[in-house]
């Protein structure tokens, strides 16, 4: 199933690497593309600067994002945790409350969200990420439960979401659009490594594919280890996906 209508997307936070990424391949598939990124980041974007609109400004600024989505089919959001100023939560509020009504709104986050608490974490990435929150809180740098009730907030919306957490990341050529499950544990997601490019091809594909409507899939790459093992229906509940 897929939805016909995308002819204009806005990508926010379209001037880090992932952001990039999308707007390439947004571009790529002929889409016209509005571009959000912090004022001192613009000249990041100075490769797509005749091709792609820019809105300078803070994601969480909700003037900014309402300008941006105005008339966009799609919007594909960077959630970010930086500093202590609920730059997720805003991010995710302004587009949630601005955007069309009828807009497929693609987030990004990592595994360590979770939307119905059945995710199952190794002991290491548990230790991390509870070391990590209050550490990252306390020097002021790094929000994460912001990005935790960003997510929340999303999973609670009825508007056309689709929350992708992505795994580790690495660079390199891509390989394709990842796998996914519902779950962080199921045994395809073991590899826990994906490529930059493909899971920005895979917020890129959301933004058609409706059967990603309301579904929160954890990525990984789909010539890892895990997939190629794994991603062949056997998986408890969704099986990976191939492109
Ligand atoms: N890195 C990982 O290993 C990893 C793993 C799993 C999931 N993810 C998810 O993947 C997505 C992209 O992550 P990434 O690591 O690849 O980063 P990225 O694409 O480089 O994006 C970083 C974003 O954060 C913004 N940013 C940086 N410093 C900021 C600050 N002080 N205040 C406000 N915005 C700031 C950047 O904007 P500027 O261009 O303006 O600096 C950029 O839009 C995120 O949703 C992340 O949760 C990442």
């Amino acid at each position: 199933m897929s939805t016909d209508r995308m002819r204009k997307i806005c990508i926010v936070g379209a001037s880090g690497k992932l952001g990039q990424y999308m707007v390439q391949q947004a571009l790529d598939r002929g889409y016209e593309v509005v571009g959000v990124c912090r004022e001192r980041s613009v000249p990041k974007l100075a490769a797509f600067a005749d091709r792609i609109t820019i809105v300078p400004g803070p994601t969480n600024d909700r003037e900014v994002i309402r300008k941006a989505v105005a008339g966009c089919d799609g919007v594909l959001t960077v959630l970010v945790p930086w500093g202590v100023q609920q730059y997720s939560s805003g991010t995710a509020q302004a587009v949630l409350d601005y955007a069309e009504p009828d807009a497929r709104l693609v987030f990004s986050c990592g595994w360590h969200i979770t939307r119905d608490g059945k995710d199952k974490y190794s002991w290491r990435f548990r230790a991390a990420i509870r070391i990590m929150t209050p550490l990252a809180r306390l020097v002021r740098a790094v929000e994460i439960d912001d990005q935790v009730e960003a997510c929340r907030r999303i999973f609670a919306s009825d508007r056309r979401w689709t929350v992708v957490r992505g795994s580790d990341l690495e660079e390199g050529e891509s390989q394709g659009l990842p796998v996914w499950s519902r779950h962080v544990g199921d045994p395809v997601l073991a590899s826990n490594l994906t490529r930059r490019a493909d899971f920005a091809l895979f917020m890129v594909e959301a933004l058609t594919d409706d059967t990603l409507i309301h579904e929160a899939p954890a990525i990984v790459g789909r010539l890892s280890p895990s997939a190629l093992a794994h991603a062949d229906g056997s998986t408890a509940e969704a099986p990976g996906r191939s492109a």
